[in-house]
């Protein structure tokens, strides 16, 4: 006799089960995208014991017929796909046929559904998989589910499963995630009587956002379309703080996804930008073609397979990149002098002193001043959602966001030798001089890292450097690192290193700086800690040893090259260690304190 045989279909479903179901988790995943897929407006979820003793889910979807609702409970049985063809394009969050008899298999299950326009409904019993009844009944349109004493037939499997408040918060997340996907549908959450959750329809992401989360000071709008593939969203804003952290909740054409080449678009996007970048908050809604992925490669279809991952990894990156240099320079607020305080004849303007503000010793020809003539609309700005909107008819939204790379700022001159004061037409800008520089010059050397490495200028003389035992080791420890950020260093005997090559980026003094302090630094880097971290830490120094200082006089053109520089780089508000590298005097501010609006 053949030692082969064919499987119960409730023994298959389990096995199944084990995939598809793994807690209450999941059970709500499955029949909420159930009912998205049957077009439901309003989705209300209610948990009883962190779902454990049961997990509800009622829509106001299309329903089904009699003979459709016990049709779903069999196995590979789906109204989404027919043909083979299909699996190439799917649409629909579901498609395999195989969640409603999973989970009947484990629990005990209730369906009650009435098809949109059909007087009568049905109700379907089923425990651990075996149909128990199925009856008509009155029960409204759109589908009813109850899962309940889940894995009471397995009771090693609900063994695994965790506190009740653990069950409740998982699952609770779930749904969040799945309500960003479909803002126009309505969710509540229930659990043990109480609302964790109510959010009515709402127009967009932006709203849902609101209504989840509250007021997003510290996010910026993402948008990009380039390939087919068009990418919105929103992300936490480089702040002098680091970027805030938070949940990262990525969606390729509706469905919620895990996914390594977008979690690594993300990583790249910010460390350019930051060298606090860990985990920031990050919502992402991606779409694109269908046959473009693959959604049939994961048991629980948490994963996607990209036709073309080197290309959604450079236009997520790259979406992150531009939303990141958006961010808004920090306005400042003017206070005007108090009138009514000023004594007759005296009068408001300081005595004028050496060493204020330098005037404008290199003011070029006042051709030099042509600003651009641009309108307040070609401006593209970051959007906080849910905040105030601009009025209508107000010449600029408030705080209004500075493109640096749209609108040349023209120096007038320093501050102290330490600030750049120019004007654009948004306004005055006071840059610090030492911040931007480094900002541009970190940004340079990031770029020239990931390409491969810096370039390096042989001393004609090695130089000589002293130092303490571990700070000699650590640079020893380092010498691959150090080699691809331009240093060359030897061993010299006694206490001391031979440097002969530098980074070109940095003259021969502040070579010798920036290797004591990089010595300091990596000290402190045990090896496991990352390279990625300990280089990016050290182009961060080199930046900061090779740009102009505070104090420094700069001619009319080292300050246009800044200012130039700046604009090009993707993200000139935040120097790498989150220092604010511009505040913005905006023209509305000037105005209104002139009282000319
Ligand atoms: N809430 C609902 N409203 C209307 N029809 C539903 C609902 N839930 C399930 N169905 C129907 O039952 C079928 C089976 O559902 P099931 O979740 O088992 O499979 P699926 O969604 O097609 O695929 P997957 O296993 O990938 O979820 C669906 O194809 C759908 O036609
Ligand atoms: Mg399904």
């Amino acid at each position: 006799m053949g030692r082969i045989g064919r499987l119960p279909a409730d023994l298959a479903n389990q096995i199944a089960a084990g995939e598809v179901v793994e807690r209450p988790a999941s059970i709500v995943k499955e029949l909420v995208e159930n009912a998205i897929d049957a077009a439901a407006r309003r989705i209300a979820v209610t948990l009883e014991y962190g779902g454990k003793r049961l997990v509800r889910v009622e829509d106001d979807g299309i329903g089904m017929d009699a003979e459709d609702a016990r049709l779903s409970l069999e196995r590979h049985a789906t109204s989404k796909i027919r043909r083979p063809e299909d699996l190439a394009a799917i649409a629909t969050l579901g498609f395999r046929g195989e969640a409603l008899p999973s989970i009947a298999s484990v629990s005990r299950f209730t369906l009650r559904t009435r098809s949109r326009g059909e007087l009568a409904g049905t109700e379907i019993r089923v425990h651990a998989g075996t149909m128990a009844s199925v009856t008509e009944t009155g029960t409204p349109e759109g589908t009813r589910i109850d899962v309940e004493e889940l894995f009471y037939n397995l009771p090693a499997r609900r063994k695994f499963l965790k506190s009740d408040q653990a069950e409740t918060a998982h699952a609770s997340r779930t749904l969040t995630q799945l309500s960003l996907a479909v803002p126009s549908v309505g969710f509540t959450l229930t659990s043990g009587g109480r609302r964790l959750l109510d959010v009515p329809p709402v127009a967009g992401v932006a709203e849902r956002l609101y209504q989840l989360y509250g007021e997003p000071e510290d996010l910026v709008r993402v948008e990009k379309e380039a390939a087919g593939i068009r990418i919105t969203g929103y992300i936490a804003r480089l702040a002098e703080q680091g970027p805030r952290r938070g949940p990262q909740n990525i969606f390729i054409n509706g469905r919620i996804i895990k996914d390594r080449t977008i979690a690594h678009a993300i990583i790249d996007a910010y460390s350019v930008a930051s060298i606090k970048e860990r985990s920031p908050e990050v919502h992402l809604f991606i779409e694109m073609p269908l046959d473009a992925v693959d959604v049939n490669v994961h048991p629980t279809k948490a994963e996607v397979r990209f036709r073309e991952g080197s290309l959604v990894h450079e236009i997520v990156r790259r979406a992150i990149g531009d939303a990141l240099g958006r961010g808004p320079a920090p306005a400042l607020t003017l206070t005007p002098p108090d009138i009514a305080q000023v004594a007759p004849g005296q009068s408001l303007l300081p005595g004028v002193v050496g060493g204020g503000f330098v005037h404008n010793r290199w003011m070029p020809p006042a051709s030099g001043f042509g600003l651009p003539a641009s309108g307040p609309d070609s401006v593209s700005g970051p959007q906080p959602y849910g905040g105030p909107k601009p009025e209508a008819g107000s010449p600029e939204p408030a705080g209004a966001a500075v493109t640096p790379s749209m609108r040349p700022l023209v120096p007038l001159g320093q501050f102290r030798d330490t600030f750049i004061i120019a004007v654009d037409d948004e306004g005055i800008a006071i840059v610090d001089q030492h911040v931007a520089h480094e900002r541009v010059l970190f940004e340079r050397a990031m770029e020239r890292l990931t390409a491969g490495r810096l370039e390096s200028q042989r001393l004609l003389t090695p130089l000589l450097l002293e130092l303490p035992a571990d700070a000699r080791q650590a640079l020893v420890n380092h010498a691959a690192d150090l080699e691809r950020l331009g240093f060359e260093v030897e061993e010299f005997g006694g206490d001391a290193v031979r440097l002969c090559a530098t980074p070109a980026l940095l003259d021969r003094e502040s070579a010798e700086s920036a290797l004591r302090t990089l010595a300091q630094d990596l000290d402190g880097f045990d090896r496991g800690s990352g390279v990625d971290a300990a280089l990016k830490q050290m182009a961060a120094t080199i930046a900061c040893h090779a740009a102009v200082k505070a104090n420094d006089r700069l001619t009319y053109d080292k300050m246009v090259h800044i200012l130039d520089e700046l604009r090009a780089t993707a993200y000139s508000t935040i120097c790498p260690h989150g220092r604010p590298v511009m505040l913005r005097i905006t023209r509305r501010e000037v105005e209104k304190n002139f009282q000319r609006i």
